[in-house]
């Protein structure tokens, strides 16, 4: 329990969070990757050098410290986070490194202006955050449909659009479970040779086991991201080759109301909304938006279709090639407002989305997203 003086040191530090998060957290990583250079095998390299991470830890220590007085506020953010952290078999030992090396950063940045009062508030507010991460990730571990990585055999790789491919995989020592609409499954690789693993989380594209476990993986060319793992998975993994993985995780689900639904998305975003539509198909009306260059960049064009017979569902294509962007006018046409709302796309859609769905005044709580990087860096 933390006393009022403590949560009152840390609301008062607010403001300088907020001015200073993100240097906080950049120095953080910093530190903490020179004195546990272990680490590095477990975050991103490629969302460390994008600030990806940095925005995401910043917001979420704000939004602790904004939420002190009830901490539950935020619980719907840290099990988004809980189970990415499983999915990465994050641990508890794991806790006390960062919670060290945050403190050490709040110091380095503030200096004098860091009293020993508002680092012994910050200690203690940090120990009762990671408490709730750990205990949630705890239950999350329990539930998990097997413990650590695993090997899987790949089974089967297909082309479902030009730069999409699918990978069926398969393991002896675990007998598959019916798979979540919307999970997805952590990849461990080694690209950059065996002492340097890369982590990578591919959306589940198949809620039938009964071939395998099934997920997509976008090549990766743009921008600084240059896709290391998905170019490596694209051009050198074969069927019969081994890959590792972890658990499904994941809190992109349908909810269980049969309510009518809008599965919304950009490019691979499509992945979890297929297995949606798969998992949904006998159980209500679904709206299947997909925003697409052209036709033929579309993915899973084999299931769409299987699914397309089905009178309850509608497919909606807009190939911005010819049609541009999805707007305000066109989404006006098709979303009628009484669905719940599932999307999934870069970050740029999801934004995009969010301010259109914010202009025909759907309240945000009957949209459920899920970005292809940290969540809590969206800001729409
Ligand atoms: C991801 C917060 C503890 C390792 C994240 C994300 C947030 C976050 C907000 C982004 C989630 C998303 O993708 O939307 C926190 C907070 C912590 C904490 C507030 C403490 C209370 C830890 C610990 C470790 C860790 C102890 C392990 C040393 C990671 C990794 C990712 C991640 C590897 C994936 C992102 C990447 O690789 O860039 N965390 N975290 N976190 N966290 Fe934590």
């Amino acid at each position: 329990m933390l006393t009022e003086e403590t949560k009152n040191i840390v609301k008062a530090t607010i403001p300088v969070l907020e001015e200073h998060g993100t240097e906080i957290t950049s120095a953080f990583y910093k530190h903490m990757f020179e004195q546990h250079p272990e680490l590095l095998n477990v975050f991103n390299k490629t969302n460390q050098k994008l600030g990806r991470q940095q925005t995401a830890l910043a917001q979420t220590v704000i939004a602790a410290a904004k939420h002190i007085d009830h901490l539950e506020a935020i619980i719907p953010n840290v099990n988004q986070i809980a189970h990415k952290h499983r999915a990465l078999e994050i641990k508890p030992e794991h806790y006390p490194i960062v919670g060290e090396n945050l403190i050490w950063a709040i110091q380095h940045v503030l200096g004098d202006a860091a009293t020993p009062e508002i680092v012994d508030a910050w200690t203690k507010t940090y120990g009762v955050i990671a408490d709730v991460f750990i205990k949630m990730e705890a239950a999350l571990y329990d539930e998990a449909d097997w413990q650590d990585f695993v090997s899987f055999k790949v089974v089967d790789i297909k082309d479902e659009s030009p730069d999409i491919k699918s990978f069926t995989v398969k393991s002896d020592v675990v007998e598959l479970k019916p798979v979540k609409a919307g999970q997805y499954i952590t990849v461990k690789v080694h690209p950059e040779g065996e002492d340097n693993d890369a982590l990578r989380h591919y959306s589940i594209c198949s809620v039938d086991t009964s071939h395998g476990l099934k997920f997509a993986v976008k090549r990766d060319v743009a921008g600084d991201a240059k896709g290391m793992v998905s170019n490596y998975l694209h051009d050198s993994v074969k069927v019969g080759d081994e890959l590792l993985l972890s658990a499904p995780a994941g809190e992109f689900l349908v909810e269980t109301d049969n309510k009518d639904i809008v599965l919304i998305s950009g490019g691979v975003g499509m992945t979890p909304l297929m297995s949606m539509l798969q998992a949904e198909v006998d159980t209500r009306n679904i709206k299947f938006i997909h925003s697409a260059y052209n036709r033929d960049a579309v993915p899973f064009k084999d299931e769409i279709k299987k699914l397309h017979n089905h009178e309850n569902v509608h497919f909606y294509f807009n190939y911005s090639e010819t049609a541009g962007r999805l707007n305000k006018e066109k989404l006006s046409k098709i979303i009628n407002g009484n669905e719940e709302i599932y999307m999934c796309g870069s970050v740029a859609f999801m934004e995009g989305m969010l301010e259109i769905f914010n202009d025909m005044g759907i309240d945000r709580s009957h949209v459920h997203f899920e970005p292809f990087g940290p969540k809590m860096s969206i800001t729409v």
